[in-house]
Order: structure tokens, then sequence, then C-alpha cells
């Protein structure tokens, strides 16, 4: 896909990633509709965006809201004239050992936003993705091919975003292009200070640390913009992370043993 004069939603624009995402498919020339809940954060964005000669709205919106979803699209239609594509970047992680939970109520506020978010979204662009032959890309996580500590509900919420994305893309065949984006752990966003803890609260940052195995969000934001511009299907930040689906059939034992090690490695 040439992103040039291409007309993208994406989710979760306010911060990491998503943040990054827009600016760096502006500079690319796309005309960018920036969604999340805190219409100040967006509109730093929105202004870091044209000052660099970008084009860019913002479009505050919660995914959990079907309303609101609509109201997106039909916004980006009314600016734009049309969509060529949607990004599912938005999304909310927790990090607790599922015996120590108080209240697993919290487990719908996940499954509200990383996957009825995401139902949500699609079905309102789905109509104007079939006529510009879009595009939908998934901001995922390797936590949707395989089961992981401490993160019971959100892997199970990405589970969820797999398989409804795998089928659509099935149903719609050649009609709009589908990109999972299968990410590891991806430094300097705030998604581990908003994690839910045992009581379905934020966190905070403190209890957890990245490694030097993490990504930066330039490196994960180049990796998803060369996957739009050469068609993938399927791409993985990092690399390695190809071998997931493979080890968790052949050898899960061992990958059970990588990923209890990974989350020892990112607790104090
Ligand atoms: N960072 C990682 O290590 C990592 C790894 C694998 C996958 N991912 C995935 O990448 C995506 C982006 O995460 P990130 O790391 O960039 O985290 P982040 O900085 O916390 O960004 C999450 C974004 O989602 C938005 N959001 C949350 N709930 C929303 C709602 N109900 N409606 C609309 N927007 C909502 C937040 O904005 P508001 O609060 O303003 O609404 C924010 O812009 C997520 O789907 C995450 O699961 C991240």
């Amino acid at each position: 896909m040439n992103l040039s004069e291409k007309t993208f939603i994406v989710t979760g624009a306010s911060s990491g990633i998503g943040e990054f995402l827009s600016k760096k498919l502006a500079q690319k020339g796309a005309h960018v509709v920036c969604a999340a809940r805190r219409a100040d954060k967006l509109d730093l964005v929105i202004t870091g965006i044209k000052s660099q000669g970008g084009t860019a709205m913002s479009v505050p919106t919660d995914i959990t809201d079907l309303q609101q979803c609509k109201s997106l699209v039909e916004k980006t239609i009314e600016r734009f004239g049309k969509l060529d594509a949607l990004v599912l970047n938005a999304g909310i992680s927790m990090w607790t050992p599922f015996e120590e939970m108080n209240d697993v109520s919290f487990f719908r506020q996940l499954m509200e936003t990383n996957y009825m978010g995401a139902v949500h979204c699609c079905h309102a662009a789905m109509p104007h993705l079939r006529s510009t032959g879009g595009l939908i890309v998934s901001c995922s996580t390797a936590q949707a091919l395989m089961g992981f500590p401490n993160h019971s509900g959100y892997a199970a919420s990405k589970h969820a975003l797999h398989g409804f994305l795998e089928s659509l893309d099935i149903e719609m065949r050649d009609e709009i292009n589908f990109l999972e984006v299968i990410m590891g752990w991806i430094r300097d966003t705030e998604l581990r200070e908003n994690a839910l803890g045992p009581d379905g609260q934020k966190m905070g940052e403190n209890k957890r640390k990245h490694t030097s195995q993490s990504v930066t969000l330039d490196d994960c934001t180049n990796a998803i913009i060369a996957g739009i511009e050469t068609n993938k299907k399927t791409i993985y930040i990092p690399g390695k992370l190809r071998w997931v689906a493979f080890l968790n059939v052949f050898f899960k034992a061992f990958l059970r043993r990588k990923v209890s090690k990974a989350v020892d490695d990112h607790t104090d």
C-alpha cells in the first residue's frame, strides 16, 4: 500500500504505539483520524502532526460504546470522503495471578475494550473499507496465540480478537485485507502503568520493569509501517515471535518455561 493520501483511523492514538504510528503515517502523507478517550492528549498529537505539515483530525471516542464508533467513522467520511484503513490499536492490560484477584469483574473491561471495541469499530467501518478494498490492522500480542501467566484476562481478550479477525478475513476474502501485528514487550508506552491489578485498579509502573529484550517504539512502528506498505498478513515484533505458534504445539513445556521466566524477569 502506498500511504500517500490514504485515510487511516487509528484507535488508541493518545499515547504509545498509536501516537507514534499516527505521526509516522502522517509523515508518509496519510490522512490520520486519531481516536481515544482523552481529548487533551489527542489534541497534542494532532498539533504535533500539523506542525510537521501532516493532515490529521481527532475524534474523542470510547470504543466500548458502539454509537461512538459509528460516529468516529461518520466523521471520518464527512471530512475525508473515504476510509482506507482501520488500525485496531486501543487496548488495556493487566498484571496479576488469577488466584490473587479480589474481584474478577474487571475481566469484562478487558473484553469490552480489547475485543468488543474492535468489533464495534470493524462493524462501523466495514462498508467503507469494502468500497476502497481497504485494510484492517490489529495491534496484538503473542498472548493472542498462547497462554501467559499474570495476564489471563488480557490473553483471553486477545485470543478473542484473533479468532474474530481470522474469521472476518475468511468471510471478506479478497474484499478487505488484514494485517495482524504480533508483538512482544514494547517499551515507553502507558500499557504497564494502566495495567489492571488484583482490585481492578490501575497498578502504576513501579512493580514491573522492561528488560533489554523489549523493543523501542521507533523500531516497533517502523516495522508496522513496513508491514502495511508491503501488504503482509502477519508481522512479528521482534521477529523471533514467529516461532511461538509452532513451539506452543510441538514444544509446549519449553515455551511455558520461557514465558514464566520472562514474567519473573519483568517483576522486581
Ligand atoms: N506495549 C506493549 O508491550 C504491547 C505488547 C503487545 C501488544 N500491545 C498492544 O498495543 C496496543 C497499544 O498499546 P500501548 O502499549 O501503546 O499502550 P498505551 O500507551 O497504554 O496505549 C493504549 C491506548 O488505548 C487507548 N484506549 C484504552 N481504552 C480505550 C477505550 N475504551 N476507548 C478508546 N481508546 C482506549 C488509550 O487512550 P485513552 O486512555 O485516551 O482512551 C491509549 O491511547 C494495545 O492494544 C496493546 O494490547 C502492546
